[in-house]
């Protein structure tokens, strides 16, 4: 090569790094964007605000309440697919829109990092065929319609894909919906987790694209699961049986690091930054033993470095009292010392 063209090449290549790496320098680093997230709460999935403004729960002060007491994110449950018009192109309804742009404008404005995640997991599970398009044609819109917004917005493709949403087909359909996804939105970090319900022994049937880096993958944890579901009326071997402790002995703790121990050598292997994206214990078991519980999932997920979003602020599991207006101080403390 002559001498002029080397130089040339070399300046273009110091110059602009981004031309040859796939615009890598621009982009935001997964593990930052993680980092950002850092302490989060799953909010309104179940409030009557996607009917209604008037009756709704979660109100804008929340927002702030949230980020006073130390909060870095939400992460917002999305259950779309009634709202969308099959006569229009799969449309979302205007008033499901303005919910949701009302939810990420206030998020923001409290500086409150924003996870919006389908959580449709139900519906698809059932009808992994039957659902695609509406599944395609949300993720569509909503890229379409953020694609501007700050990179503090996130995307979770599916909220704990499982039953007829095997693997295999969840690695096919994360990847057509990431496809999508990043036609309008090529730097935005996305958050995928593993089929069998984002379970934390089942990080190694994921199958992510290599060459995208801004992924942030994401488990839930709710082992020991006669513990955290004891009374819940949906857990059906667990719904009976409440009284069940947990006392934090060195087997207890054992057993939950080393699951947590073997997700990290997952993320460390892989390198993908983890966010624990659900965990909690049901309202019906003792106050002592949750909060014991929780302090020692946080705790343990964030020497990780990983981020968590607590299950959940209102509906069950509730961190926040909205009828009498006040937090439960326990669960507070415990998952923010
Ligand atoms: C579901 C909730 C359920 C929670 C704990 C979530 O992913 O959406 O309905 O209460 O998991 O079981």
């Amino acid at each position: 090569m002559k001498a002029s063209r080397k130089l040339l090449l070399t300046g273009i290549l110091f110059l602009f790094p981004a031309l040859f790496f796939g615009g890598c320098e621009s982009m935001d680093d997964a593990f930052d964007q993680n980092r950002k997230i850092r302490r989060g709460v799953n909010i309104i999935g179940y409030d009557q605000i996607w009917s209604s403004f008037e009756q709704a729960r979660f109100k804008e002060k929340h927002f702030k309440l949230l980020k006073q007491a130390r909060f870095d994110s939400v992460r917002i449950n999305l259950h779309p697919f009634k709202h969308m018009d099959k006569n229009k192109n799969f449309a979302l309804s205007s008033h499901w829109l303005e919910v949701l742009d009302w939810a990420i404008t206030n998020a923001l404005k409290n500086n409150l990092a924003v996870i919006l995640d389908l959580h449709e997991f139900n519906a698809m599970g059932d009808d992994p065929k039957g659902t695609k398009k509406l599944f395609l044609a949300f993720w569509n819109q909503l890229a379409e319609l953020y694609k501007d917004a700050p990179a503090e917005v996130i995307f979770e493709i599916l909220n704990e894909p499982c039953r007829g949403i095997t693997p295999k087909l969840w690695n096919d359909y994360m990847r057509q919906a990431l496809a999508i996804i990043r036609q309008s939105n090529p730097n935005r970090t996305v958050v995928i987790g593993p089929a069998h319900w984002n379970g934390i022994d089942h990080l190694d049937e994921l199958k992510l694209p290599r060459n995208d880096r801004n992924i942030i993958a994401t488990i839930h944890y709710y082992k020991p699961m006669n513990f955290t579901h004891q009374g819940a009326s949906w857990a059906e071997p667990y719904k009976d049986k409440i009284g069940i402790k947990w006392l934090g002995t060195d087997k207890e703790k054992q057993n939950i690091l080393s699951d947590f121990t073997k997700a990290q050598a997952w993320s460390k292997k892989h390198k993908r930054p983890l966010l624990l994206g659900e965990f909690g214990v049901f309202d019906k078991a003792q106050m002592d033993s949750r909060t014991r519980y929780l302090n020692f999932i946080t705790q343990s997920a964030e020497r990780y470095g990983w981020s968590w979003a607590y299950w959940q602020f209102d509906n069950d599991f509730i961190l926040y009292d909205i009828d009498n207006d006040k937090w439960n101080q326990h669960i507070r403390d415990a998952l923010i010392p």
